[in-house]
Parts: C-alpha cells; structure tokens; sequence
C-alpha cells in the first residue's frame, strides 16, 4: 500500500525549515560559551575540522536516510536505517540496527526536547521582561534574578506551558502550513536581528575601559591560541557541530522524509549547513562575545552558560537602549529554539501518525501533554529545592544531548557508508543539482567521518570516567547530596525511555517488514 505523506510546499520553504531546524540555541547560547570556554579562536581550528570531516558528510547522509525512508512511507528512524541496512546485512541483523537507531532518535526527541523546551520557555520570559524591564533595578544581581525565575512557580512554569503550547498548535497545523510557515517568517526575521544587534555591538566605541572594544571581543575569538588546542577543545567542537547541525537527532531524516523521491538532496543539504554557520560563527559569535568583552572584559566570558541569561542581562541594563535589545536578542534566542524545537516535535508527532494511525491533531495534543510530564522535573527541582541548580536537566544533557548524538551518528554513518554502500551515493546524487564524487563518499562517508567518531566516542568516554558520569553519584553532584535524587531520577527516566524506543521502533519495523526478516531477504522494493 503507498502511505500518503505530506511534501513541502516550496524549494525555498524547505530550505528555510530545514535551516530553521539546524539554527538554534546551540548557535547563539551554546556556542559563544563553548568558544569563550574552548580557547577562543584555538577552538576554531578542531571547529571547522569537525565540520569539513563530520558535519558535512553526515548532513548528506542524513538527508539521503530521510528521502530514502520517506519514499517507503516513513518518517521515523528506526525504519529508515533498516531499509538502508538490509541491503548489507540479513534483515534480522539490520532490523535490531534499526531498532538501535530508533531507540537513540527517540531518547533525543522525547528527552531533549523535554529540556530544551524549558530553555526556549525561558528566552520567551526573559524577551517579556527584557521589553517591560523587569530585570533592569540594579538591587539585585541578574544572577540571583535569573535564581528566582528558577525557583518561583509562576514565571518559570508559565513561559514554559505557553512555549510548548505554541509549539503544539504549529505542528498541528501540518508541515507546510504549520512548520514550512513558521519558518518563512522566523527564519529571515532571526537575520534581521542578528544584523541589527551585530551594528549596535560593533558601535559600541569602549564603554567600560579603552583597551575592552568591540573588536577586541572579536580578536579574542578569532586568535588561535596554539597553546590552548587540546583534546579537550577538539571534543567540545566536536560536540558543538553534531549540536549545532542537529546532527544524531533522527530530525534532518523526518524533514527530509518529506520530500519527493527525486528532489535534490545535496545543494539542499549544502545550503542548510551554510545558513547554519552563517548564523553561529558569523551572527552568534559576533553578538554575545564582543558585547560581553566590551563591558565585562575577558572575565565576563568565563560565564559559561550564565552568557546569555546572567551576563547580558546584565549590559542590556546598562546600556543605552537596552531594553529594546534586550527584547531583540531574547526574541532572537525564542524564534532559534522554536525552529529546532518543533522538528522535535514533530518527530514524535509523525511517530504517532505512522504507528499507530493517529491523526496529527490529535497527536499534537498527546505530545504536548508528554512534553509536559516528562518536562516536569526540569521546573520541579529548583522549585522544590528552592536552590537554583538544573541537576535532572544537567544529568539528561550529559547523555542524550552529547553522547547519544555521536553513537547515533556513528551508527548512521557505518550504515548509509558500508551496509548501502555505493548504492548509497547513486541514491544520493539522483536528482541532485550536484554529484558528490565518488573519492569524496569513498573518504569523507566512508573513512573520515566513522574514524573521527570513533576516536571521539573512545575520547569522550574516558573523558566521562574521569569527570566521574559512571559513577553511582556523579562528580558534579557530589558536592550537593540533596539534590542527588534529581540525578538518579533521570537515569530512571533515561532507562525507561530507552526501552520504550528500542521496543517501538522494533515492532515499527516488524510490522511493515515482517515477512522479509523471517524469510531473510528482501522482499518489499519500490
Ligand atoms: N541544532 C539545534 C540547535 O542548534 C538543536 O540548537
């Protein structure tokens, strides 16, 4: 039977949602700090590395797993990867690989997105009362005023619910009246602003001291300092592109499950990781950075993730006209994450559809209402704890945002490279506007990018050891024994939804290819 499945309205459309899907708040939250952290411009150097030898080839891996899924009817990972298995493996074998992927993809749109909706809560808050001017009395520290937003019910719980509210009505609306039209408009207004805010840092002149300029932000970022580039460095700008790129997510593969058979895949893929940098290195790192060093000197960007939430807070009351870029730049955080956050969404939302025949609406409400359970303990623990740490958040982002992106990516990679193989790239130049040359899928798809992950994972995993992650109590939560439920809580969460993916996305493929995994070969072709 030929499932129907939605196609995007325009080439431009899906560029913009797909784009929309990369730009988030990895581009201007997470990376100035991972930058300013990582050795300013030594951190650039593993940066483009990784994204030359991972971030591209696996972009156009993803894009091919996703048009190649679709065309069988499925927009969720577990089947993709399976179809894309079978053909260098038995079925048997390639189902429990697509089991595997499956259960990583849905750990990330359920579990990720669970916390990541409370950030995208907070940038909606904090775009409110930067515009009223709630944090601009100097009595209090934006530090400790961002502690209470934490910590008081009200605001932190409400921004969240409405921002997950409105993420629910958009995918309910379909890909190319929800999705494909909320991008047109945030994506180019998320440029705009970017622009703006970029003049008026650059127009600064030196506010606090002479030698702390604009520019002088920007050397510090773009200086490679040799002595700086380490494994620690090259891990984090690993993490940063698989991030960024929305790579390992299992979402760039339900987007692009969405298009037809024959549309380009390889420019289109090509422009997403191009708008993508153009929005981190260029407009996230010529915002925070530059305007954190004009006020706050190199000091002011040791503030880690506090960046955009603590330090700038801090410069938009101070200076001229702070308000209205307060507004702009938290709007800016809002319309990044929101972007991201619904291809999450409506991973979850087209898993429901396509499983279990649930009709979209009806399963945007369930998601919403997953999203708030499981999204719970994420506003409960300073609550509760009337302390502002993020320990279950911290817990979660230490597995699902950063190692199980680069196991799912590593899967993917081993599958599209040596399991399809050169049958891969024929599917992945059809209707392409340009062919990916054989020696670049020989080297990039096949070699480079499954070493380079390899090495990363070996790295991160002794890296994890050390800092104490396997451990009963984990390092960071040593220190505070109260909060230690928080941690083994989201190792619970972690687990279970762990199984339920690997279960889903094992009958998901059953159901459909049952008859090929018995018989050993394969039987189902279009
Ligand atoms: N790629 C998305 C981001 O950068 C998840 O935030």
């Amino acid at each position: 039977m030929e499932e129907r499945r939605e196609n995007w309205g325009s080439k431009l459309g899906l560029i913009l949602a797909m784009a929309g899907n990369a730009v988030g708040l990895g581009n201007f939250w997470r990376y100035p700090y991972q930058a300013a952290k990582n050795g300013g411009g030594a951190f650039m150097i593993p940066y483009f590395a990784a994204l030359i030898m991972l971030g591209i080839p696996l972009m156009l891996v993803e894009w091919n797993q996703g048009r190649y899924g679709g065309k069988y009817g499925h927009g969720t990972l577990g089947p993709m990867v399976y179809l894309q298995a079978r053909e260098g493996v038995k079925p048997k074998t390639a189902a429990i690989l697509g089991a595997i992927a499956g259960m990583f993809a849905f750990s990330v749109t359920v579990l990720l997105n669970s916390y990541y909706n409370h950030i995208i809560g907070w940038t909606l808050g904090y775009s409110y009362m930067s515009a009223t001017g709630q944090y601009m009395d100097k009595s209090i520290k934006t530090g400790e005023f961002f502690g209470q937003y934490l910590t008081s019910p009200g605001r932190s719980l409400i921004f969240w619910i409405i921002a997950v509210a409105i993420l629910g009505i958009a995918v309910m609306r379909g890909v190319q009246k929800g999705i494909e039209a909320w991008a047109k408009v945030m994506m180019p207004t998320i440029y705009v602003f970017g622009i703006i805010l970029i003049i008026r840092t650059l127009t600064l002149s030196a506010p606090v001291r002479p030698d702390w300029t604009p520019i002088a932000g920007l050397d510090y970022i773009w200086s490679p300092k040799w002595n700086e580039l380490n494994a620690k460095s090259a891990l984090a700008a690993a993490g940063q592109i698989f991030f960024t790129l929305s790579l390992g997510m299992g979402i760039i593969q339900n987007y692009a499950s969405y298009l037809k058979p024959d549309d380009d895949i390889v420019v289109s893929g090509l422009a997403t990781v191009s708008l993508n940098e153009l929005a981190e290195v260029i407009l996230g790192g010529t915002i925070a950075i530059p305007i954190c060093y004009a006020f706050l000197g190199p000091e002011g960007l040791s503030a880690g993730v506090g960046l955009s939430f603590v330090a700038l807070p801090n410069i938009f009351r101070t200076m001229a006209g702070g308000r209205v870029f307060g507004t702009l730049w938290f709007l800016l955080l809002y319309f990044a994450g929101f972007t991201s956050a619904i291809a999450m969404y409506n991973y979850l939302v087209a898993l429901l559809e396509e499983e279990m025949g649930v009709k979209r609406q009806i399963g945007s409400v369930l998601v919403f209402i997953l999203y708030i359970v499981i999204g719970l303990p994420v506003a409960l623990e300073p609550i509760l704890t009337k302390k502002a740490e993020l320990f279950y958040l911290t817990e979660l982002d230490n597995w699902v945002g950063s190692y199980f992106l680069v196991v799912l990516g590593l899967l993917e990679v081993i599958v599209t490279g040596w399991l399809m193989g050169t049958k891969a790239l024929d599917e992945m130049n059809r209707g392409s506007y340009w062919k990916v040359p054989n020696w670049f899928f020989n080297l990039f798809v096949r070699v480079l990018a499954p070493v380079y992950i390899i090495i990363l994972l070996v790295s991160s995993t002794i890296n994890y050891a050390k800092e104490g992650y396997f451990k009963l109590v984990p390092g960071f939560a040593e220190s505070v024994p109260e909060l230690i439920p928080w941690v083994q809580g989201a190792r619970v969460v972690l687990l279970v939804v762990l199984v339920i993916g690997f279960v889903q996305s094992y009958r998901s493929i059953r159901r459909k290819y049952a008859e090929e995994i018995e018989a050993g070969k394969v039987i189902v072709v279009r």
